[in-house]
C-alpha cells in the first residue's frame, strides 16, 4: 500500500439518532443531528480548511480557519464547533472567508520557522497543507516581530521530540492526552501570545506524567511533536496494516516504511480493538527487531557447557530430527514434546501442535497459557460452555458499573484502559478488587467507588461473600436465572453462598477487607445497571484460580449481567495471542477448537485430514514434562517463542529439569535464559517478518502482515514445517493462509474464517460460521453456548503457602507499562529508560521494621530461593504485602515463587508467596554466578579457518 493519509473528518461522529438535511455550497447533505458543519462538509467531499480540529478529539474552535457563512446568521462561525441544523444553507468559499483565512495563516506563518525544506515533516504537515489550501503567497506582517522561534526543544522522551518553535498552540495534543489517553499530562500555560504547551508543571516530557502513548504526536498537525525515527530515517513512503505483537488488546497499526526499513508504527483508525490509539509498546518499542543481539543463524552444540556452533539450516533441522528420533527410539514415543507460543501466530501455533501430535505421535504439547489463563479456559467452559471472554471492547461504552479484579489495565492493557477511563469519566461507577492500590483506584477525573484491598490468596472468599450479599439481600435477577440457568445448580449455589461462613463479616479478618465495603460493592454491582467484570492474572494465578473464575461467572449469571452489550465476563489476556494459542489446540488434552483428544469423532476427523494416527490419551503439561525430565522419562523438547526458565515458577527446579534433557530446542529471536540449557537454537522471525493471524482478548482474529523480509530467512511456520518434513511427516504449505484454511476446515468456531474474509472485513470475532458469517461480538445472547448456564459451588480453600515467623510477608507479582512479560523484547528497546531494574514495593511500616530505606538493596527470600533487588517504599501495597515485577533476567523473580498451582489446570500460584525481606549489600551470590553462567552459555565458537 502506498502511503495514504487517513481521512480526517474534522470532528468525531455524532451519536445522534435523528438525521437532519442542509445544503453546503449548494450540495444537499443529510447527517445525524449533532454533527458539526465541518464534518458534514468533509463527509460530502467539501474541503473546508482546518487546523485545530481533528476527528479523534472534540472540537475546540481556536484557529479560526474553518470559518463559514450561514444564510440568515450574522458573522462567520467556526464550522468545527457549529452543529448542523435542518434547512441550514452554508457557504464555505466566499471572498470574505478566503480573506479571513489568509489573514489567519499569515499570523501563524509569521511566527513559524521557515525551514520547510529541511523539516522532518516536509510533505506530512497540515500547516504546510493549509498554507497551500488558503492560497497564502505573502506574509504582510513580516517575520521581524515578537516570536517563539528561539524556544528550546525538549528531546527528553526517547521516541519523540517537542520543538515549541513550531507549535501553533492548537491544543490538539492536550485534548488527545485528555480524551484519548486519559492521562492529562499536558496543559496550555499562559494566555494570548505567551500561551504555550507544557508537560506537567513545566517539566520535561520524561519527568512529567506522560506515559509515551504517542496520541499527542499523532494529533499534532505540525512538526512540533515528531517521532525521532522520522527525523532520523525520513518521511515514510508506503504502509502496511498489521497487528501489535505485545498484549492481548490487539491494536491494529500501519507499519510505515521506507523500502525495507520501518520508520514508524501508526495506530490504525479502522482498528476495531484500538480505534486509532496505542501505547508505548506497540507504538514505539519495535527496535528489538533489529537489535544487535538478535540471532540470525541456526546453532547447535552437543553439551550445554560448550560454545555454540553456527550451522546451516539444513544441518540444524536434520540434527534436531535425528536427535528426536534417537530419543524416541531409546526412551519411547512419549519422551519428547513441544511448547507453543502465545507470541506467535495462530498458524504457527497450530503447526507446532500438529507436529507434536502427527509427527511425534503423542499429545505432549502445552503453551504458556498454562501459566496465565488456563483457569479461564476451564472455569468459563464449565459455567458458560466456552473458553473465552464474552464481550468486545466496545461493550465497555455501555457499562454503568465496571469491576476490575486482579488486573492492572493501565499497565497491562493500556489502550483498553484508556477506553475504560473514558467511560468512567462519563459517569460509570468503579469497583477495584486488588491487593495493590493500582492506578485506576485514583487517576485524573476517575476515582473508584470501592477498592477492596484483599490479601493475596483470598479472591474466592471475597467473591463468594459478594454473592452472599446478592443472594441474602434479594437482588438476584430471578427472571434471568429462571430462563437462562440450570435451576438445581442455582439452588445449590444459592444455599451455599448464603451460609453464615460466607458472609462479608465472617471473612473480614482473613481477607483484610471491611464487610461494609464488600456489602456496598455487591449492591452496586447487582443494582447499578449494566455491570461488566474485567479480570486478569490476579484471579487466575492462584491455587484456586479456576474456582475464582467460576465465582466471577456465578456473579454475572446471578445478576443477569451476561449476553448483551455493557455487561459480561472479560478476561484481559496478557500476551498478544494467548486466546489464539488456546484456540489452536495447544493444550495436551485438547485438539484445536477445545475438542478433547479422547473424543473419537473429533480425533478421527483430524486423523483423516492429517493422514496420521493420533493418541487418544492426554499428554504432559509443562510442569509434568519438567518432572518427567528429572525422572529420566522426558528427554527432548521443541520450544517455540517461550522463555520457560524465566517465566515459570521455581527457577531452580526448571533449570535442573532442562539440564537433565538430552535435546532442548529453542526457537526464538534471542538467546533467552532457556537457551542457556539448549542444544539447538533455531532463529525465529518477528511479527514484522511474517504473515498470519493473532486472536486478541475479544476473540478478534486479525491479520499480521509481512512488512519486511525475514532477517533469519524464514517465517516461523516454515521452520516448523521443515522440522516436520525432516521427521518424516510431510507438510506442504506455501503460505500461512493455507494453514488457516485447514484450521477453518477442522474447527467449527473458525469455519467461516479465511485470509480473504479478514482482508475484506478487517477482523472477525469467533465464532464465525454459517450461523454468524461475520463473527460474534457478544456471546451468550439469548442462551449460553452450553445451553443453560451452570452455577458452581466455590468453597474457599486457603492456599498451602502460609506466612509464618520465617516468612511473614506475602509477595505478589505483576508488570509495568513499559515492559512486556519477561522482557525479552522490551529490554532490547529504549523502553528500559522507564524500567532499569525490577524493584520491590514494600509498605513504609514493613520497611521501617526491617531498617530498609527507599532504594536500599534487599534480599527477598522464600522457601524456594532468594534474590536481591532494590526496595521502593510505597503505600500502594498494604502492610504485610510486597510486590515486584518479573521483567529482568538479573532478578529472576521466579527463583522465589513456589510450585503450588491451580487445582484444575496447574496454573502456578505466582500471586501468593510467603517471603521475608531483609537488608542486603547488593546482588545475591547466585545472581553474580548466574551472570557468568549466562555469558559462558552464550559463547559462539569462532569459525574454523577454511570452513
Ligand atoms: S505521549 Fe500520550 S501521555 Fe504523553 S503527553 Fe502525549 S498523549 Fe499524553
Ligand atoms: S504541540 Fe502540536 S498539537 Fe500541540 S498545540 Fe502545538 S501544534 Fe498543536
Ligand atoms: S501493547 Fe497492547 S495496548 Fe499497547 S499497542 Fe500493543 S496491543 Fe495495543
Ligand atoms: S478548525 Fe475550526 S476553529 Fe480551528
Amino acid at each position: 500500500m502506498t502511503l495514504v493519509a487517513e481521512q480526517d473528518l474534522g470532528t468525531p461522529p455524532s451519536k445522534g439518532e435523528h438525521h437532519v438535511s442542509l445544503t453546503i455550497d449548494g450540495v444537499a447533505i443529510t447527517v445525524p443531528e449533532g454533527t458539526s458543519i465541518l464534518r458534514a462538509a468533509r463527509e460530502a467531499g467539501i474541503g473546508v480548511p482546518k487546523l485545530c480540529a481533528t476527528d479523534s478529539v472534540q472540537a475546540f474552535g481556536s484557529c479560526r480557519l474553518c470559518l463559514v457563512e450561514i444564510e440568515g446568521r450574522a458573522g462567520t462561525p467556526a464550522s468545527c464547533t457549529t452543529p448542523v441544523a435542518a434547512g441550514m444553507k452554508v457557504r464555505t468559499q466566499t471572498p470574505l472567508l478566503k480573506e479571513l483565512r489568509r489573514e489567519v495563516m499569515e499570523l501563524y506563518i509569521s511566527d513559524h520557522p521557515l525551514d520547510c525544506l529541511t523539516c522532518a515533516a516536509n510533505g506530512d504537515c497540515e500547516l504546510q497543507d493549509m498554507a497551500g489550501a488558503v492560497g497564502l503567497r505573502d506574509v504582510r506582517y513580516g517575520y521581524a516581530g515578537d516570536n517563539h522561534l528561539a524556544a528550546v526543544k525538549d528531546e527528553s522522551n526517547p521516541y519523540f521530540t517537542f520543538d515549541p518553535a513550531k507549535c501553533i498552540v492548537c491544543s490538539r495534543c492536550v485534548r488527545a492526552c485528555e480524551e484519548t489517553q486519559g492521562t492529562f499530562a499536558l496543559t496550555i500555560e499562559g494566555r494570548g501570545f505567551e500561551s504555550k504547551v507544557s508537560a506537567g508543571m513545566s517539566e520535561s516530557f520524561l519527568e512529567s506524567e506522560c506515559v509515551s502513548c504517542g496520541a499527542c504526536v499523532q494529533a499534532c498537525p505540525t512538526a512540533t511533536l515528531s517521532e525521532k525515527s522520522v527525523i532520523e530515517i525520513g518521511v515514510p513512503e508506503h504502509s502496511v496494516v498489521t497487528t501489535c505483537a505485545y498484549c492481548g488488546v490487539g491494536c491494529a497499526f500501519k507499519a510505515e516504511m521506507r523500502g525495507e526499513e520501518l520508520v514508524r508504527m501508526v495506530p490504525h483508525k479502522d482498528g476495531k480493538a484500538n480505534h486509532g490509539h496505542s501505547c508505548v509498546k506497540g507504538r514505539f518499542a519495535w527496535g528489538y527487531a533489529t537489535h544487535r543481539e538478535r540471532v540470525l543463524e541456526p546453532m547447535i552444540r552437543t553439551q550445554i557447557d560448550e560454545p555454540w556452533r553456527k550451522v546451516s539450516w539444513d544441518e540444524a533441522i536434520a540434527h534436531t530430527a535425528s536427535e528426536f528420533k534417537r530419543i524416541q527410539a531409546k526412551y519411547g514415543r512419549l519422551a519428547v514434546g513441544g511448547v507453543t507460543s502465545s507470541r506467535c501466530t495462530n498458524e504457527e501455533t497450530f503447526l507446532v501442535q500438529k507436529l507434536v501430535r502427527a509427527a511425534l505421535g503423542n499429545n505432549n504439547v502445552d503453551t504458556c497459557a498454562r501459566v496465565c489463563h488456563s483457569p479461564t479456559g476451564y472455569g468459563l467452559k464449565t459455567t458458560f460452555g466456552t473458553s473465552a471472554g464474552t464481550q468486545d471492547f466496545d461493550s465497555v461504552e455501555h457499562a454503568d458499573v465496571i469491576v476490575v479484579i486482579g488486573a492492572n489495565p493501565t499497565d497491562g492493557h493500556p489502550v483498553f484502559a484508556s477506553r475504560m477511563k473514558k467511560r468512567l469519566r462519563e459517569g460509570a461507577r468503579l469497583i477495584v478488587i486488588d491487593p495493590r492500590r493500582i492506578d485506576l483506584v485514583r487517576t485524573p477525573h476517575v476515582e473508584a467507588d470501592y477498592h477492596l484491598p484483599l490479601l493475596p490468596g483470598t479472591n474466592v472468599a471475597v467473591l463468594t461473600a459478594l454473592a452472599h450479599v446478592i443472594v441474602t439481600e434479594g437482588v438476584v435477577d430471578k427472571e434471568f436465572v429462571r430462563t437462562r440457568c440450570e435451576s438445581d445448580a442455582f439452588d445449590a449455589w444459592a444455599s451455599f453462598v448464603a451460609l453464615p461462613q460466607n458472609s462479608p463479616e465472617a471473612i473480614e479478618e482473613l481477607s483484610g477487607v471491611s464487610a461494609a465495603a464488600i456489602r456496598g460493592a455487591a449492591r452496586l454491582y447487582a443494582t447499578g445497571g449494566n455491570a461488566a467484570i474485567y479480570y486478569g492474572l490476579g484471579v487466575t494465578e492462584h491455587s484456586q484460580g479456576t474456582t475464582a473464575v467460576m465465582a466471577i461467572a456465578n456473579l454475572a449469571m446471578a445478576t443477569g449481567n451476561i449476553g448483551r452489550p455493557g455487561v459480561g465476563v472479560n478476561p484481559l489476556r496478557g500476551q498478544n495471542n494467548v486466546q489464539g494459542a488456546c484456540d489452536m489446540g495447544s493444550f495436551p488434552h485438547e485438539l484445536p477448537g477445545y475438542r478433547h483428544v479422547s473424543d473419537d469423532a473429533a480425533r478421527s476427523m483430524f486423523e483423516t485430514l492429517w493422514k496420521a494416527p493420533l493418541d487418544h490419551e492426554p499428554g504432559l503439561r509443562i510442569p509434568n514434562m519438567l518432572d518427567a525430565a528429572l525422572d529420566g522419562h522426558f528427554m527432548g523438547i521443541y520450544i517455540q517463542g517461550e522463555d520457560i526458565l524465566q517465566s515459570d515458577p521455581n527457577t531452580k527446579h526448571v533449570a535442573a529439569a532442562f539440564a537433565a534433557m538430552e535435546c532442548v530446542v529453542v526457537h526464538d529471536l534471542f538467546l533467552t535464559e532457556t537457551a542457556n540449557y539448549a542444544h539447538v537454537f533455531l532463529p525465529g522471525s518477528t511479527f514484522l517478518e511474517k504473515n498470519g493471524t493473532f486472536t486478541n482478548a475479544e476473540r478478534r482474529i486479525q491479520l499480521v502482515r509481512k512488512v519486511m523480509t525475514p532477517r533469519n530467512g524464514f517465517e516461523d511456520w516454515q521452520i516448523t514445517q521443515m522440522l516436520a518434513n525432516a521427521l518424516g511427516y510431510k507438510m506442504h504449505y506455501t503460505h500461512a493462509r493455507e494453514i488457516m484454511d485447514e484450521i477453518a476446515r477442522l474447527t467449527p468456531t473458525f469455519a467461516g474464517v479465511s485470509f480473504e474474509k479478514l482482508d475484506a472485513l478487517g477482523s472477525i470475532q469467533w465464532p464465525c460460521n454459517q450461523a454468524a458469517p461475520e463473527g460474534t461480538p457478544v456471546m451468550h445472547e439469548g442462551g449460553f453456548v452450553r445451553g443453560k448456564g451452570r452455577f458452581m459451588i466455590t468453597e474457599y480453600v486457603p492456599t498451602d503457602e502460609k506466612v509464618g515467623p520465617r516468612f511473614p510477608l506475602l509477595l505478589t507479582t505483576g508488570r509495568v507499562l513499559s515492559q512486556y512479560n519477561v522482557g525479552i523484547q522490551t529490554r532490547r528497546t529504549l523502553n528500559t529508560i522507564w524500567h532499569e531494574e525490577d524493584v520491590l514495593e514494600i509498605h513504609p511500616h514493613d520497611a521501617e521494621q526491617r531498617g530498609v530505606k527507599d532504594g536500599d538493596w534487599v534480599k527477598l527470600a522464600s522457601r524456594e530461593g532468594d534474590t536481591s533487588l532494590r526496595a521502593a517504599i510505597t503505600e500502594r501495597v498494604a502492610p504485610g504485602v510486597v510486590y515486584t515485577t518479573f521483567h529482568r533476567a538479573e532478578t529472576q523473580t521466579n527463583v522465589v515463587t513456589t510450585e503450588f498451582s491451580d487445582w484444575a489446570t496447574n496454573c502456578p500460584e505466582y500471586k501468593v508467596t510467603a517471603v521475608q525481606v531483609s537488608p542486603s549489600n547488593g546482588p545475591s551470590e547466585w545472581q553474580q554466578d548466574y551472570d557468568a553462567l549466562s555469558r559462558r552459555s552464550r559463547r559462539i565458537a569462532e569459525p574454523v579457518p577454511g570452513e
